[in-house]
C-alpha cells in the first residue's frame, strides 16, 4: 500500500483530529482541508486511488506552465495526461506535408520531467481529421491504396517520433456505429474489405499493426463512447475485437470514454463491462481503460441550457460519481482496469458547456469554475477508505 507523504504543518491539526493517520486511506477528507484545488496543502486524488488505478485528465498546453494554478492542480491530482485536442489529425497533421508537433512535444516533455504517464489521442478518427486525407487534387476520393499509405505514413511518423515516450495510444476512435456494425466513416468507406477476407475491419487492423511496428512497447487502445449504456455497441465492439485478437491484431485494450450523466444506469454499465472483460479469455493481458470520464448534469434527451444545482441534485450527482467509482474499483480488483482519465478537470473548461447544446452551462467535473473543490471531490476522496472499512457509501462530505 502506498503511504501518503506527511501533510505538512498547516494540515497537522486536521490530521490529528482525524486519528493521527499516516496512510491516505485512513484520513477523513473534509472540505476545510483546502478550498482551492491549487492550494499547497490540497490532498491528491491520485494518491488516494493509487492502490486501484492511475488517475488522469485531459489537459491543454496552458496547463504545462509551471507555477500557475492550473499546473499545480494537474501535477498534484493526476498521474496520466491526454491532450484534449492537439494530437488530433487536424492539429498535428493539418496538411499532407505539414506536421505540427509543438503541443505534443510539450506533453511529452512534461511527462518525462515529472515522471507521468502520457496518452496520445488519437490516430484514426472520423472527426477532427482534415479532408486532405480522403481527397485527391481534384477533390475526388482517393483510392484505398492511397488512403492506406497516408494512414500508415501518419501513424508511423507520429508514433515513431514519440517511441518510448507516449505510453498509450488511442489508435482508433469511435469506429463503432451507434445502431449497428461499424461507423460508415470515410476510413471504412474508402478502405473497406482491403484484403478481401470478407470483413471490413481492415482499416482498424492496418492501423494497429502500423502502430505496433512503430512502437512495440506502447499500449494500443481502441476507444469509443456509450459502451457503458449501449448494449448493441458493446456487443459489436466485443465481437470485432475478439475476431481481431484471434487473428493476431495487436489491440491491448478498449478505451471506455464514459461521457455519462447523473442518471446513467451503473448496473447496466457493469453488465456491459463484464462482457468486454471476457476478452481476457482470448488475451489474458487485455485491459479496459476509462479514457474521457465526465458526468453531465443533463440527460441526453434534455436540451436545456441551464440547470439549477440544488442541494438535492448535488447529492444525486455525488452519489452517482461514488457508484461509478465503486464499480471502477471492482474492475481494478478484478485486474482488468488500471487507468481512469477525466475529460478535463474543472467545470469551466469542460467541452460539455457547449456540447451538444450551444450556450449550455454544465458542471460535470470535480473542480468548479473558480478552481475550488466540489463536494463530489471530497466524496470520492473518502470512498476508498469507506469501502475498505466496509462502510456503506456516504453521500455527504462532512
Ligand atoms: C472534444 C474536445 O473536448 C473539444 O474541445 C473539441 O471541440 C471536440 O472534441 N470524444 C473524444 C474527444 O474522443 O476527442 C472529444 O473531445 C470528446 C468526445
Amino acid at each position: 500500500m502506498k503511504c501518503k507523504r506527511l501533510l505538512g504543518a498547516v494540515m497537522a491539526a486536521a490530521v490529528l483530529v482525524t486519528s493521527l493517520a499516516s496512510c491516505s486511506k485512513e484520513v477523513n477528507y473534509t472540505p476545510d482541508m483546502a478550498e482551492y484545488a491549487y492550494e499547497d496543502g490540497a490532498p491528491s486524488l491520485r494518491d488516494v486511488y493509487a492502490d486501484y488505478f492511475q488517475v488522469g485528465a485531459a489537459v491543454n498546453p496552458r496547463d504545462f506552465e509551471e507555477g500557475t494554478d492550473r499546473f499545480k492542480i494537474i501535477d498534484k491530482q493526476f498521474d496520466v495526461y491526454t491532450l484534449e485536442n492537439d494530437t488530433k489529425a487536424e492539429n498535428i497533421h493539418p496538411a499532407e506535408d505539414e506536421y505540427n508537433f509543438e503541443a505534443t512535444d510539450q506533453l511529452v516533455e512534461f511527462g518525462e520531467k515529472y515522471d507521468k504517464t502520457v496518452r496520445g489521442h488519437t490516430l484514426v478518427w472520423h472527426s477532427q481529421c482534415p479532408d486532405w486525407f480522403f481527397c485527391d487534387e481534384n477533390g475526388d476520393d482517393v483510392t484505398a491504396d492511397v488512403l492506406v499509405e497516408r494512414m500508415k505514413e501518419h501513424i508511423t511518423t507520429i508514433v515513431s517520433r514519440y517511441k518510448g515516450k507516449i505510453d498509450t495510444w488511442d489508435v482508433c476512435n469511435e469506429v463503432i456505429d451507434d445502431n449497428y456494425g461499424l461507423r460508415f466513416s470515410d476510413w471504412l468507406r474508402i478502405i473497406g474489405d482491403y484484403d478481401g477476407d470478407g470483413d471490413n475491419y481492415d482499416f482498424v487492423e492496418i492501423a494497429f499493426q502500423t502502430a505496433r511496428e512503430a512502437d512495440p512497447d506502447a499500449r494500443l487502445i481502441i476507444n469509443d463512447y456509450s459502451l457503458e449504456v449501449n448494449g448493441n455497441k458493446a456487443v459489436t465492439m466485443y465481437n470485432m475485437v475478439k475476431q481481431l485478437l484471434e487473428e493476431g491484431v495487436p489491440i491491448d485494450g478498449i478505451g471506455l470514454q464514459m461521457h455519462i450523466d447523473y442518471e446513467t444506469d451503473v448496473e447496466r454499465m457493469r453488465k456491459n463491462f463484464e462482457l468486454l472483460a471476457k476478452l481476457r479469455e482470448v488475451d489474458p493481458d487485455f485491459v479496459l481503460e476509462v479514457t474521457e470520464l465526465d458526468l453531465s448534469c443533463f440527460t441526453s434527451n434534455d436540451n436545456s441550457t441551464e440547470k439549477e444545482i440544488t442541494e438535492e441534485f448535488t447529492q444525486q450527482f455525488d452519489a452517482k460519481y461514488c457508484e461509478v467509482f465503486n464499480l471502477l474499483m471492482d474492475l481494478s480488483e478484478e485486474g482488468i482496469l488500471d487507468t481512469v482519465v477525466f475529460w478535463g478537470y474543472d467545470d469551466g473548461s469542460s467541452w460539455l458547456n457547449e456540447f451538444p447544446v450551444e450556450g449550455r452551462t454544465n458542471y460535470p467535473l470535480l473542480i468548479d469554475r473558480d478552481l475550488k473543490f466540489k463536494s463530489a471531490y471530497w466524496n470520492l476522496m473518502n470512498l476508498p477508505r469507506q469501502r475498505e472499512a466496509g462502510e456503506t457509501q456516504s453521500q455527504e462530505a462532512e
